[in-house]
């Protein structure tokens, strides 16, 4: 018997589709079979430049397609739930960009969306399949570091331009929509809660969006979190996990090369440990697979991206106010 093969449609020409077309190629149970834009001659271009078979010149038409079974989200922030919801409500499963919504609204509308028409749907947020990011995990829970005591982290880069979606506070721009949601999303998974306060502070810049933001979280059981982001730095990634007996320091926690590894620091030794080799973005499409063939939990569940919004949400709204905020 045949075995079943998901055929893949992008939703939009957006740079970050490189990612995850050459993943899709190399799985067994994925094909990349379409791609959609606004624009006819973009899309008739970009399927000959990344030799995409089959093209379409509005999202709509993609979306009414019934041999598309699954859509990568790769549209701005701001459309990310709307087309998400649209996509699921025309029969196919969705793979969505990170944040998957910019309000806990959106994504309890995702949410209903899913449970109405059994589609899965998860957040594109690749670093979570990651072996590292499990292999921390594991450590942490394992007791490596004795008691959880804190996460820092950082992701910056500099951005070289002034005309950028990230930049357009209409479209969910800002450093911690951007960057920012990675170490919060990674402190709340090495933490295994959500936040219950958190503080933020922010550099705006001249379009109205954070350029650079600066937060700390308390979780439950005095186990605190502490990030920046930014547009206006040299690219930096880092996190750190602080315990009574130990650190763990990642160099490269959100974008992994091939030749990881954890430092493991006590006050007795050094011990660097080895990260098993993954390609970066492999993971969230053979998860979609594993969800979508095999009846699986996403590795990624919607609660994850619920909380992760919301600690988003309450650290702008700190930023905003100059107070703390409760959740
Ligand atoms: N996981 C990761 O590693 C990662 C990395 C980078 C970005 N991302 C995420 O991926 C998403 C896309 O980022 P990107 O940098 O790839 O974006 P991008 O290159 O600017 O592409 C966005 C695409 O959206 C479509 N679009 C629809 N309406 C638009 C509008 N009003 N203005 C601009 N574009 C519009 C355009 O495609 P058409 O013209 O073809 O319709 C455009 O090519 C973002 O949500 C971002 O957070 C994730």
């Amino acid at each position: 018997m045949k075995k079943p093969v998901l055929r893949w449609g992008l939703l939009s020409t957006a740079r970050i589709n490189r990612a995850v077309i050459k993943p899709l190629r190399a799985s067994k149970r994925n094909i990349l079979s379409a791609v959609a834009s606004r624009s006819s001659s973009k899309v008739e271009e970009y399927a000959k430049e990344w030799n995409i078979e089959r093209t379409f010149d509005s999202y709509e038409a993609m979306l009414a397609d019934p041999d598309i079974d699954v859509i990568y989200n790769s549209l701005p922030n701001h459309m990310h739930a709307e087309w998400t919801i649209k996509a699921m409500q025309a029969g196919k499963h969705v793979l969505c960009e990170k944040p998957m919504a910019l309000t806990v609204a959106e994504l309890d509308a995702i949410a209903a969306a899913a449970s109405q028409t059994g589609k899965v749907v998860a957040e594109a947020f690749m670093y979570r399949h990651h072996p590292q990011t499990i292999l921390a995990r594991e450590l942490v829970l394992g007791g490596a570091i004795g008691k959880l005591q804190a996460i820092r982290g950082s992701f910056t880069f500099m951005m070289n331009t002034d005309v950028n979606i990230r930049l357009v506070p209409e479209m969910g721009g800002g450093s911690i929509w951007d960057i920012g949601c990675y170490p919060i999303s990674f402190a709340r998974y090495i933490a295994g809660a959500e936040p219950v306060e958190v503080f933020g502070q922010q550099v705006t810049g001249p379009t109205g969006v954070d350029d650079s933001f600066f937060g700390q979280m308390r979780f439950p059981g005095e186990v605190y979190a502490q990030f920046d982001s930014g547009f206006r730095t040299p690219f930096r990634t880092h996190i750190e996990i602080v315990g009574s007996e130990g650190t763990l320091t990642l160099a490269a926690p959100f974008k992994p090369g091939l030749k990881e590894k954890i430092t493991h620091y006590t006050e007795a030794s050094t011990e660097t440990i080895p990260v098993p080799r993954q390609e970066l973005y492999i993971g969230e499409v053979e998860d979609m697979a594993d969800c979508i063939l095999l009846g699986k939990s996403p590795r990624m569940p919607l609660s994850d991206s619920r909380g992760n919004v919301a600690a988003i949400i309450a650290l702008l709204e700190s930023a905003k106010t100059g107070q703390p905020v409760q959740l």
